[in-house]
């Protein structure tokens, strides 16, 4: 098991890693918080498997546990599921000495963030994730958020609401891993690259040594993967909570990402998403002679290898996907700030970047 600790004026917790560590959830939310009730809200592909067990574990230690299933599906990822969550909370009589515990990917963990952030004005707050993405990155840092329908469409802004609330622990066990599908699996590994890019070049290297172990969801693989990709989500937050500065090159490939992900005839996931999204980053940092060394080829083939989309699936207008990128949170002033890397460890927040760069960058990314 590793421990590790997360340093924040918004609260001090720990991460812990531990394959099995799902067994012992009851015991750690005791310890933290005393005989408290909980409402454990979960994704409702683990409600019979790890929703129970963990159920399970937190009645072992005398909490009293009540149950609200989210479908994981971002069209769910808005207020009326908070709200609903918060009724649930209600219902189960929590106050504010009790705690919600979210089970599930980081969609479920950012619907459960920002119901614990709003319950009585804030409750406390477990994080155990259940996805790879949630495990590295999702479940650490306290952003909280849902998707609002855009002005003028019925498509949705990502993650436009929510909160900064911290949680007071996670707990991920990658055992959990074993009924995550294999699409689920590689778009964890895309959040993984994304880290080794802004903060950590062996991570790059971990991976593609250990891709074969890492795919088949080998405990200790992943466990090892977790901790090293972990790290680098805490070092960033504990440097820039709420996202004033440094905070913003996690969303290295998010900016393309979230243009793309939410339009469905593409059907892409979350990972996929970003994938394409660190192509398209890449791509305007070529434009503007930004990288340093000869790395892009290697970038192209480990998301190649982990079986992850390198263009879009169906061509698209840049022009209306830059239109959507304007509703993105980064966009200040209606000036486009992007995350663009140099080399392995190393990018640069770019402010004011032209629409016909950005345009570029979605060219290099349409089908070929
Ligand atoms: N708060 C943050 O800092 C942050 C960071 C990154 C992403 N996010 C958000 O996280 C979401 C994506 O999270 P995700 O990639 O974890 O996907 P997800 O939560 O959408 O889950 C993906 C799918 O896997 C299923 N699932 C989850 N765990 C499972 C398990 N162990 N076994 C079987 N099925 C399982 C879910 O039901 C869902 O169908 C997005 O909404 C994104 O905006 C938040």
């Amino acid at each position: 098991m590793s421990n590790l600790r997360v340093n924040c004026p918004g609260g001090s917790y720990d991460v812990l890693v531990e394959p099995g560590g799902l067994q012992s959830l009851g015991g750690y939310v005791e310890s933290l918080l005393g005989p408290a009730r909980c409402l454990l809200i979960a994704d409702s592909n683990v409600a019979s498997t790890h929703a129970a067990l963990a159920r399970d574990s937190l009645e072992a230690a005398g909490i009293k546990a009540s149950l609200h299933l989210v479908d994981a599906c971002e069209s769910n990822k808005r207020l009326s599921t908070v709200e609903s969550s918060m009724s649930s909370a209600l219902d189960a009589g929590l106050g504010r000495s009790d705690c919600i515990v979210s089970i599930g990917g980081g969609l479920v963990g950012d619907v459960a963030g920002f119901a614990a952030a709003s319950f009585l004005r804030g409750i406390a707050l477990v994080q155990v994730p259940t996805t790879l993405l949630a495990m590295v990155d999702a479940s650490i840092g306290g952003k909280t958020g849902v998707n609002l329908v855009l002005p003028g469409s019925e498509d949705l802004g990502k993650n436009l609401a929510g909160a900064f609330w911290q949680p007071r622990l996670v707990l991920a066990d990658p055992e959990v891993l074993a009924t995550l599908d294999e699409r689920e699996r590689r778009c964890g590994l895309a959040e993984c690259v994304k880290h080794g890019l802004i903060g950590d070049p062996q991570l790059l290297s971990v991976l593609s040594d250990d891709l074969e172990c890492l795919l088949a969801a080998d405990p200790g693989a992943t466990a090892r993967l977790i901790e090293r990709a972990a790290k680098v989500k805490i070092g960033i937050v504990e440097e820039d909570e709420r996202e004033s500065g440094r905070r913003a090159i996690l969303n290295l490939g998010h900016t393309f990402a979230h243009a793309i992900e939410t339009d469905k005839a593409l059907d892409l996931k979350h990972g996929e998403a970003v994938s394409i999204g660190l192509m398209a980053a890449t791509s305007l940092a070529e434009l503007r002679g930004m990288i340093e060394g000869d790395w892009v080829d290697d970038l192209r083939s480990l998301l190649g290898r982990i079986g992850l989309p390198l263009e879009l699936p169906l061509a698209r207008d840049p022009a209306e996907l830059i239109a959507r990128m304007r509703f993105d949170k980064k966009v200040r002033s209606g000036q486009h700030r992007l995350i663009l890397p140099v080399s392995p460890g190393r990018v640069e927040c770019i402010d004011d970047i032209d629409e016909d760069s950005i345009h570029h960058a979605w060219m290099q990314v349409m089908p070929s």
